[in-house]
C-alpha cells in the first residue's frame, strides 16, 4: 500500500489527452438539471462512478474500507473490493472485507479474486461480503515481475467459464493497469462474462510498483500494456451487448466525461482515493469526490449534455497516437466524429 502511495502515474499517459469534445456555447442548460444518475445492475446509481478494487487484509486496509465503504453509502455509488484470496489463507483478514458491507447494506458491493481461482473460493469471497457482482482480475504482467507470482496462466478461459456459469451474480471480467483488447474481451463474452472493466496504462502502473517491492531496480516492462483510451475505444467498437467500466488513470472529470462519450458506461477509480486518505486525510477523500462531480457536471454542460445518454451521441474528436493506433487496428476514428 505504502508503495503504491508512493508511485507516480505512467510513466505513459492514458490517450484521453488525443480526445476532444466540443464546446457548447449555446447549451440552454441549467447546471442543476444535468444528471449524472444511471441504471447497473438493475439498481439505480446517483454517479457513473466505481470505487475500484484496492485492498484487504490488514488492520489499516479496515479502516481505508471502512472510510470507502460509508463514501460508497452515502454518495450511492459501486464499491470494489481488494482481491479477497487472502482470506482463504488468512481466515482473521476477513474483518477488513466484511467491514464494507457492515459501513454499507444497501449499497452494491463487488468481490475481487482473480481469474485463475477456484469456483469454490469464487463462491466463498461473494459469501464473505454478500457481493452484488465478482470481480475478476486479470493481471499477467503483475505476476510475472512479482517474485512470489503466478508463472502458469493456462486453462484461464475454461476456468471462467465455469466460474460464470456457477455464479449466482454478475461476473465483472477486470484489468489492473495494462488494458483489455478486443479480441481478450470477445473471449470472454464468449465465456459468459457481459461485464468488463478494461483498466488500461496511463494511471496506477503494477510493473513500477512490483519491481519497487522484489527490490529490482530496472523497469524493463514499465511501459507495456494498451493505454486506457485505446483500450476502451477497441471495446467500444465491439458494439457487444455488454457494459463496460472504463478504468487506469481517470483522474480527471473531463476524462471521465471522454470515456463515457466514447462508449463506457461508467468510470472506475483506484490510486486517487488511496493518495488522498493516506496523504491528506479522510475528509479529503471525500472532498476529491465532491469536487469530482461538481467537474462532471461542469463538463457535461459545456458539451450540451444533460444526461449521460445525451453524452453518447456527442461528437469526439481523437487525434493524434490514439487516432493512428486505432488505425492500425483497423477501427475508423470518424465513426465517433461524425456524431451529432
Ligand atoms: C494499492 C492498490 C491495490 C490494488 N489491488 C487490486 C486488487 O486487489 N484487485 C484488482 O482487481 N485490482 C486492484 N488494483 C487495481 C485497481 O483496481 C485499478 O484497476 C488500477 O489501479 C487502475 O486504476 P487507477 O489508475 O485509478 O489506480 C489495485 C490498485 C491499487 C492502487
Amino acid at each position: 500500500m505504502t508503495i503504491a502511495v508512493n508511485t507516480a502515474d505512467g510513466p505513459c499517459t492514458t490517450g484521453f489527452e488525443d480526445l476532444y469534445l466540443l464546446n457548447n456555447s449555446i447549451p440552454e442548460l441549467d447546471i442543476d438539471e444535468i444528471d449524472l444518475s444511471m441504471t447497473f445492475l438493475g439498481r439505480q446509481i446517483s454517479y457513473p462512478i466505481i470505487i475500484n478494487a484496492i485492498t484487504g487484509g490488514t488492520d489499516r486496509a479496515l479502516h481505508f474500507n471502512k472510510c470507502l465503504a460509508s463514501l460508497a453509502a452515502r454518495y450511492n455509488l459501486p464499491i470494489a473490493a481488494g482481491s479477497a484470496n487472502i482470506t482463504i489463507k488468512e481466515p482473521e483478514s476477513k474483518a477488513s472485507f466484511e467491514i464494507i458491507r457492515q459501513m454499507n447494506p444497501q449499497g452494491l458491493i463487488f468481490a475481487n479474486i482473480g481469474a485463475g481461482e477456484t469456483a469454490d473460493k469464487a463462491l466463498k469471497v461473494i459469501k464473505l461480503m454478500n457481493a452484488d457482482a465478482l470481480q475478476l482480475h486479470f493481471n499477467v504482467p503483475q505476476e510475472l515481475a512479482m517474485r512470489e507470482g503466478e508463472r502458469n496462466f493456462k486453462n484461464v478461459l475454461a476456468n471462467v467459464a465455469e466460474i460464470v456459469s456457477g455464479c449466482p451474480v454478475p461476473v465483472i471480467a477486470k484489468e489492473v493497469g495494462f488494458g483489455f483488447t478486443r479480441e481478450t474481451v470477445e473471449k470472454l463474452y464468449h465465456c459468459g462474462v457481459r461485464i468488463f472493466d478494461n483498466s488500461g496504462k496511463g494511471g496506477t502502473n503494477f510493473i513500477i510498483i512490483e519491481n519497487h517491492r522484489a527490490g529490482r531496480l530496472d523497469n524493463e516492462f514499465e511501459n507495456w500494456g494498451i493505454p486506457t483510451a485505446w483500450s476502451l475505444a477497441e471495446i467500444a467498437a465491439l458494439k457487444l451487448p455488454i457494459t463496460i467500466i472504463a478504468s487506469g488513470g481517470i483522474r480527471t472529470a473531463l476524462e471521465a466525461v471522454k470515456a463515457l462519450t466514447m462508449g463506457a458506461n461508467m468510470v472506475g477509480i483506484a490510486a486517487p482515493f488511496l493518495k488522498k486518505y493516506v496523504n491528506e486525510g479522510e475528509e479529503s477523500v471525500e472532498l476529491y469526490l465532491n469536487s469530482f462531480i461538481y467537474r462532471l457536471k461542469a463538463a457535461m454542460l459545456m458539451t450540451g449534455a444533460k444526461n449521460i445518454k445525451e453524452l453518447t451521441s456527442k461528437p469526439l474528436i481523437i487525434m493524434n497516437r490514439t487516432a493512428e493506433w486505432l488505425k492500425a487496428r483497423e477501427i475508423d476514428p470518424l465513426i465517433w466524429a461524425k456524431r451529432s
